[in-house]
């Protein structure tokens, strides 16, 4: 294994995974201690981070795991100041945690839509209040957040609040890197496609008559005839952390076997 990211400390926000197999957080967690980082594995759910810390150590990696809510300004302080007592400093902010909602204006409710922008956008703007001063004092730092080609097109469902507010993360992503291009701090957004892993079993299947429904369409609508894995966002996201993408910031990067290029 090639060591892209050795000596470099990275926080995963979301590093979990929603159900058996791999999702975004957790095989990204995973693939940054395989390329030399230790990794600081955050979740909400204490037994889905801890999953990924023990897969990372089995490994022969370094990391620890810390229970956070993102939408909690006090637990992610927490979770950064761990993160500085154990390691020192952080190089590499990676915010997994996204949710579906479905439903338009008149379907979901005030509640949901609160929660749809609380958990997709706000939760980015505090995990980089609080990770940021430290990057700054180290003149380096990379952060890659998790947005979807939802942002950017219509893909076939319904939850506006999750396609506004994963726009709006494209544009937060925009304006932080310029803010801190000079100060050696890049900031990078990965946009998936249709992926295969466990969060689509659970937040859109109903969206379909079936499951096997569900997994047909989503890799007959994807232009090279299937749907990603969770290692193929991973993988991008280890390029954007990694100092081979040092002249890289402010980008949106459609992982999504060419579907946001295809109109439906
Ligand atoms: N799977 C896809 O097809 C697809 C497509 C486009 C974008 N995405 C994006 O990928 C990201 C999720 O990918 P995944 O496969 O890792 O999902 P996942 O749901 O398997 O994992 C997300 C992890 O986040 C944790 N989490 C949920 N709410 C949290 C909170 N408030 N605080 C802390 N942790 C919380 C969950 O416990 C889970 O372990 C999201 O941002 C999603 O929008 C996925």
């Amino acid at each position: 294994m090639s060591q892209r990211l050795k000596d470099k400390v990275a926080i995963v926000f979301g590093a979990g995974s929603d159900g058996e197999g791999w999702g975004n957080g957790k095989a990204a967690a995973v693939k940054y201690a395989q390329e030399g980082a230790s990794v600081v594995a955050v979740d909400l759910n204490q037994q889905a981070a801890e999953e990924t810390r023990n897969i990372i150590l089995e490994e022969g990696g370094i990391s620890i795991a810390i229970t956070a809510d993102v939408t909690n300004s006090i637990q992610i302080k927490n979770a950064v100041d761990k993160t500085i007592e154990r390691f020192g400093k952080i190089d590499v902010l990676h915010n997994n945690v996204g949710i579906t909602k479905m439903g338009g204006p008149v379907e979901l409710s005030e509640e949901d839509w609160k929660v749809g922008v609380d958990v997709n956008l706000n939760s980015v703007f505090l995990t980089m209040k609080h990770v940021i001063p430290h990057m700054t004092k180290n003149g380096s730092g990379s952060i890659i957040n998790i947005s979807s080609i939802a942002s950017i097109r219509y893909i076939g469902y319904d939850y506006p609040v999750y396609a506004a507010a994963k726009a709006a993360l494209n544009q937060l992503t925009a304006s932080v890197a310029i803010q801190y291009a000079d100060q050696g701090i890049r900031v990078n957004a990965i946009l998936p496609g249709f992926m295969d892993t466990p969060l689509i079993y659970k937040q859109i299947s109903d969206a379909y008559d079936s499951v096997e429904d569900m997994i047909a369409a989503r890799h007959a609508v994807t232009p090279m005839g299937h749907m990603g894995t969770a290692w193929d966002v991973a993988n991008a996201a280890v390029f954007l952390a990694s100092d081979e993408s040092k002249f890289i910031t402010g980008v949106s990067l459609p992982v999504d076997g060419g579907q946001s290029i295809r109109s439906m």
